[in-house]
């Protein structure tokens, strides 16, 4: 399955979405030489990577991808979240920096088409089931 054929409907009964976010930490897997990083991140590969292959993603208006420089989770690098109000927040690392953003934009579009944001294992795209870091509860 592909982030392009997944059916998506809008998580809330009124027809208005909550805004969400997808967080590409831009700064995992660098290389640094006095203080300065060394040609381009793993972090930088994959944010190049989900930006161009959800330039055909039917949810890039309303899924915005936005990099970060850090989320605290460096030792398990790459890093990517989904974030929405009213939704879990999911934090994932351990991402190949290469050949993965299809798997990210469909896991994000499954999290973008359940009301609560629930993501279960079964259900994550293979590098997304075992990298998961943080499952954050939803505030009330
Ligand atoms: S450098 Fe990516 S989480 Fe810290």
């Amino acid at each position: 399955m592909t982030a392009a054929n997944i059916s998506l409907t809008s998580p809330s009964s009124n027809n208005t979405v909550a805004a969400h976010t997808l967080f590409v930490c831009k700064t995992c897997a660098s290389v640094w030489q006095d203080g300065k990083r060394v040609g381009e991140s793993g972090g930088q590969k994959l944010l190049r990577e989900i930006q161009e292959t959800a330039e055909s993603w039917e949810l890039k208006d309303d899924f915005p991808i936005q990099e970060v420089e850090c989320m605290s989770a460096c030792s398990r690098s790459c890093v990517v979240a989904f974030a929405s109000a009213g939704k879990l927040t999911y934090l994932f690392g351990d991402l190949p920096t290469e050949n993965c953003a299809e798997a990210i934009l469909e896991c994000a579009s499954k999290y973008y088409s359940r009301t609560d944001g629930v993501l279960p294992w079964s259900e994550r795209p293979e590098p997304l089931k075992n990298g998961i870091l943080a499952r954050i509860p939803t505030l009330s």
